[in-house]
């Protein structure tokens, strides 16, 4: 089973998780964006703001990659109507079923202007070359094979075309006992229940743990041995809500577990609480946002 293609299931299929505007703005979304978005687009499942950061004119091709609910897919669209399409691919249907409701539900954004596909990134973009004048991704490229996907998407993008994306870097390695007990979690499927900052700090955690936060030299040097240009970190962030509400970002969240008894969690709760309240996920990981440009020839 692919567990994180799971979790984006249930995820996608949770009517409770929605209209979470407060994680959405420690992200780096502003109000007047997350006014315009139907609730059930305010996921907070995102890691940074892309698109803010794309100069985005009418006429324009977007893609993201990993479109989730279409938030970042619809904000695109509303910047590139009436002529231009904003795509979104991701290969969960039911969140690209929510996607599509997303963009119904829309007042701001005309259906006409938005195309939600599924498709697994990892097995190619299945569009032509020279496509699109964006491409961007939002807590997606850490899932991906990274060099493939590079080439990908410099394939699609049209010359001059921007690669816009956000990111869970990685600052310093986790102490071995943390590691320890965050590759028990994972061993026994134990993921965050909620959506709050604990959740998000804790899947911070796992991302960390499972080594699938990138590391940004590593990411800057396939972009460019990928082919491209003016390749740097444009926004670096911290992990949303640690400032704001350092209690949260210090306590574990509601945990469920495929494998565990409700005794066992609560168990092995008690002792990650131990652990990482001693912690600042700061120091270990950071939400950046990463630019670079296809060549003009
Ligand atoms: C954090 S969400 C993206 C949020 C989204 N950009 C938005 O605007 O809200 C990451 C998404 O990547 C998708 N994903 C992960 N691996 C993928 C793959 N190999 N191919 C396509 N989509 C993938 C997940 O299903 C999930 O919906």
């Amino acid at each position: 089973m692919d567990f994180v293609k799971e979790e984006y299931r249930t995820l996608a299929e949770d009517e409770t998780v929605r209209n979470n505007k407060e994680l959405m703005e420690l992200t780096g979304y502003n109000s007047k964006q997350l006014d315009k978005l139907p609730p059930d687009a305010i996921m907070g499942i995102s890691c940074g703001n892309p698109t803010v950061e794309c100069d985005l004119l009418p006429g324009m091709r977007t893609l993201d990659l990993g479109c989730g609910p279409g938030t970042d897919v619809l904000l695109c669209a509303m910047k590139v109507a009436p002529d231009g399409m904003a795509v979104g691919v991701d290969y969960v249907p039911e969140m690209v079923e929510r996607a599509v409701q997303n963009a119904k539900k829309c007042p701001d954004v005309d259906e006409d202007n938005t195309d939600f596909r599924v498709g697994d990134l990892n097995a190619g973009i299945n569009f032509p070359d020279n496509y699109f004048d964006y491409v961007t991704a939002n807590c997606c490229l850490c899932l991906l094979d990274q060099p493939k996907v590079f080439r990908e998407v410099k394939r699609v993008l049209k010359p001059g075309g921007y690669f816009v994306f956000s990111e869970v870097t990685v600052k310093k390695t986790l102490p071995q006992k943390a590691d320890d007990l965050l590759q028990e979690a994972f061993g026994n499927q134990v993921i965050p229940k909620g959506n709050d900052v604990a959740s998000k700090v804790f899947r911070t955690y796992i991302a960390l743990a499972k080594g699938e936060a990138i590391v940004p030299s590593e990411i800057l040097d396939l972009l460019k041995e990928a082919g491209f240009q003016k390749v740097k970190i444009i926004v670096p962030r911290h992990v949303p809500g640690t400032k704001k509400y350092p209690e949260a970002a210090k306590s574990t969240p509601r945990m469920v577990s495929e494998k565990l008894t409700p005794d066992g969690i609560t168990d092995f709760k008690k002792r990650l609480d131990g652990v990482l309240s001693d912690l600042d996920i700061n120091d270990f990981a950071s939400f950046d946002t990463f630019s670079s440009q296809k060549p003009d020839r």
